[in-house]
């Protein structure tokens, strides 16, 4: 079986669930801008995603939770506009789906009119059934998130694995089930024993896309200025790290500090 089964000229919620189908992995990182997610897209990436990690890598806060939907929505609206081929899904942002269906449904309208993006993605099971359902109702597709969840950071307490129990396993389980019945497309599994999301991934016909959640599942996901070593001292297990950019980019600025303060910078050719 090779790598890549099809062609795609634009990546669609359909061609996900063919990819499945047919074995072929799904690529998926996140982008919060529109150059970054221009080279992205260009890479051949499956999937870009405007999560809301964005609220960590790009604004600096300690967690997921303080980002709101008009700076989704600008992200989101960014990084369309790099994007060519791959299908772009956005995160809804803490507090806009979690306690009102017809809040959640507004939030997910106003994300698909105003970004242009293809899909929403949310975290949680069975306590967001009402508003998975309204937003699919009204033909948005979502990405549901089960395993670590970032937004209830303060119910867990910690970012270490999910599911290692049983109790907990059996609920993901479940809510993995009635996800895929309410229509979700796809489902993301952060950070959960690698045994537990390839018997999610064995059990439903949608993708399952993992982050920390081992090589049993359709697909992989990680936060691109992760895998790029932008971010250093971010070093989970399982991040694996395809550039070290931090230290490139420091030895960059390094430079042009140096050529700025020795007045070599500009050269004769490089002014008017
Ligand atoms: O916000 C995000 O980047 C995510 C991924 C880690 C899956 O939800």
């Amino acid at each position: 079986m090779s790598a890549i089964s099809k062609e795609y000229k634009r990546v669609t919620v359909k061609s996900l669930v063919e990819m499945k189908a047919n074995k072929e992995k799904i690529a998926m990182l996140t982008a919060y801008d529109y150059t970054m997610a221009k080279i992205v897209d260009h890479s051949g990436i499956d999937v870009i995603l405007v999560g809301d990690s964005a609220s960590n890598v790009m604004a600096g806060h300690e967690t997921t939770l303080p980002i709101t939907l008009d700076q989704m929505i600008y992200h989101a609206s960014s990084v369309i506009r790099g994007v060519e081929r791959a299908l772009v899904v956005v995160d809804l942002p803490f507090g806009s789906y979690q306690g009102n269906s017809r809040v959640a449904l507004e939030a997910s309208i106003r994300i698909m009119k105003e970004s242009g993006a293809h899909a929403v993605k949310m975290e949680g099971g069975s306590e967001i059934q009402e508003s998975v359902t309204r937003i699919l109702s009204a033909g948005i597709p979502v990405m549901a998130h089960l395993g670590l969840t970032p937004q209830s950071i303060y119910k867990f307490g910690t970012y270490t694995v999910r599911a290692k129990e049983k109790e907990e396993a059996e609920k993901l389980k479940q809510d993995a089930k009635l996800l895929q019945e309410l229509g979700c497309f796809a489902l993301v599994l952060e950070k959960v024993p690698a045994k537990l999301a390839e018997e999610v991934a064995k059990n439903l016909s949608i993708p399952v896309i993992g982050i920390g959640a081992g090589g049993g599942v359709d697909g992989q996901v990680l936060v691109t200025h992760d895998m790029l070593g932008m971010t250093h001292e971010f070093s989970p297990r399982f991040l694996r790290r395809y550039l070290d950019l931090f230290d490139a980019m420091n030895q960059a600025f390094s430079k042009y500090i140096e050529d700025v303060k020795k007045g070599d910078f500009p050269s004769k050719e490089e002014q008017y």
